[in-house]
C-alpha cells in the first residue's frame, strides 16, 4: 500500500521558486519508484506573502503548516522589501514561522563531497573527509530576546536563554553525537557573556547522561578560526542561534559552495526543511542557481520527518553520482566540470538518477 504525505511547500523569493521546483521534481521521481504519494500544499511567506497579503507571515500559513507532515522551504528576502519596518520584513516572517512551528533544533550538516575537494577555497588536504553537524538553537537567543529597541541615540537587543531552552537543544546534540563519532564541541563566549556561562553549565549537566560522548567547549572566535584551520577536528558542534548562524555559513565554504548545504529544523511538531543559503536576488530568474542544497533538504525531510530512509538514500546517492559524473552548476563549475548545467538541468539529472539508483 502506498504511503501518503502532505508536504507544505513554501517557495519564497529570489531563487526560492526555481530551487524548490527542482526539489519537487526529484521528490516526484522517487515517489514514483518507492510507492509514495505526495500532496503538495503551497503557502506564502516573506516577500511573496507581503506582495499578496501585506504581511510576511499570513495566518493561513501558520495554520496551514500544522496540517502538513513536513514543510519544504526555499528562501526569502530581497532588496524590494529591505526598507520596510523590521516587523514587516520577509526575515521576520521566517523567524515568526520557526517560532510558531517550535522548530528549535536546526541541524546543518557541513559535508565535503569527495568530487568537490578542489572546489573549496581551502586546500584539498584540509577539507577532505570533513563531516560536521552543526546543531544550531533556532528559536531563542538574541534573535528573539526581549527587550529589543532602536532609537535615534541608542539601540539594543537581548541575548537570553532559559534553562529549558538550553537543556532541550543540548539533548538533541548529544543524541546526534551518539549516532555519529561521539564527539561534541559546544561553542559559546563564556569568557565574556553570562548567558554563555549559563549555557556551558547546563551543557555540562546534560553531559552526565551521555558518558560515552567526549564533550569539549570552545569560544566562538576560536571556533571560527579552527573551522578554517583544521575542520577535520569537529564532529558535532552545538551552539546558540546567532553563533550558529555565523559558523554554519563559514562551515558551508568547506564544501565549496553555500549552494550545496541543506538543513533540517525540528522540534515540537512538524519539521521545516530548507537550504542554509538565502534568496540570492542577484541571480534570481536566470536559471543558474544550484538546486542541490534544496534537493538535499528534501532528502533530510524524507529521512528525519517521514522515516523514508530508502527514498532519502536514493536522493543522496543521486546527488553524489551527478557530481561524480562532472555535472556542475556555475557556483561549483571551476573544477573538474564535464558540463555546466542550468538549475533545471541539474534537477533533471538528479531526478533521473534518483529514480534509477
Ligand atoms: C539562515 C538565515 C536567516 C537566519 C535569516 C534569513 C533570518 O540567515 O537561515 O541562516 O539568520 O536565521
Ligand atoms: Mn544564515
Amino acid at each position: 500500500m502506498s504511503q501518503n504525505y502532505t508536504i507544505g511547500v513554501i517557495k519564497g523569493d529570489g531563487i526560492g521558486p526555481e530551487i524548490v521546483d527542482e526539489a519537487i521534481k526529484v521528490l516526484d521521481a522517487v515517489a514514483a519508484v518507492e510507492d509514495i504519494n505526495f500532496t503538495y500544499k503551497e503557502m506564502l511567506l516573506g516577500g511573496a506573502a507581503i506582495d499578496a497579503t501585506g504581511v510576511p507571515l499570513p495566518e493561513e500559513t501558520i495554520q496551514g503548516v500544522k496540517q502538513c507532515d513536513a514543510v519544504l522551504f526555499g528562501a526569502i528576502g530581497g532588496p524590494k522589501w529591505d526598507t520596510l519596518e523590521r516587523h514587516l520584513r520577509p526575515e521576520s516572517g521566517l523567524l515568526g514561522l520557526r517560532k510558531a512551528m517550535g522548530t528549535f533544533a536546526n541541524l546543518r550538516p557541513a559535508t565535503v563531497y569527495e568530487e568537490l575537494v578542489n572546489a573549496s577555497t581551502l586546500k584539498p588536504e584540509v577539507v577532505k573527509g570533513v563531516d560536521i553537524m552543526v546543531v544550531r538553537e533556532l528559536t531563542g537567543g538574541i534573535y528573539f530576546g526581549q527587550p529589543r529597541e532602536q532609537h535615534d541615540d541608542r539601540a539594543f537587543n537581548t541575548m537570553i536563554y532559559t534553562r529549558e531552552e538550553v537543556l532541550r537543544i543540548a539533548k538533541v546534540a548529544f543524541e546526534i553525537a551518539m549516532k555519529r563519532d561521539k564527539r561534541l564541541c559546544s561553542v559559546d563566549k563564556a569568557n565574556v557573556l553570562e548567558v554563555s556561562q549559563f549555557w556551558r553549565d547546563i551543557v555540562e549537566e546534560v553531559a552526565v547522561g551521555y558518558p560515552e560522548v567526549v564533550l569539549s567547549h570552545m569560544y566562538v572566535d576560536n571556533a571560527a578560526m579552527q573551522l578554517i584551520r583544521d575542520p577535520g577536528q569537529f564532529d558535532v558542534m552545538l551552539t546558540g542561534n546567532i553563533f550558529g548562524d555565523i559558523l554554519s555559513d563559514a562551515a558551508s565554504m568547506l564544501s565549496g559552495s553555500i549552494g550545496l548545504l541543506p538543513s533540517a529544523s525540528t522540534g515540537e511538531g512538524v519539521g521545516l526543511f530548507e537550504p542554509i543559503h538565502g534568496s540570492a536576488p542577484d541571480i534570481a530568474g536566470q536559471g543558474i542557481a544550484n538546486p542541490i542544497a534544496t534537493i538535499a533538504s528534501a532528502a533530510m525531510m524524507l529521512r528525519y520527518a517521514l522515516g523514508e530512509t530508502r527514498a532519502a538514500d536514493r536522493i543522496e546517492s543521486a546527488i553524489k553520482r551527478t557530481l561524480h559524473e562532472g555535472y556542475r552548476t556555475g557556483d561549483i563549475g571551476a573544477y573538474d566540470a564535464k558540463e555546466i548545467c542550468t538549475t533545471d538541468e541539474m534537477g533533471g539529472i538528479i531526478a533521473d538518477y534518483a529514480s534509477q539508483a
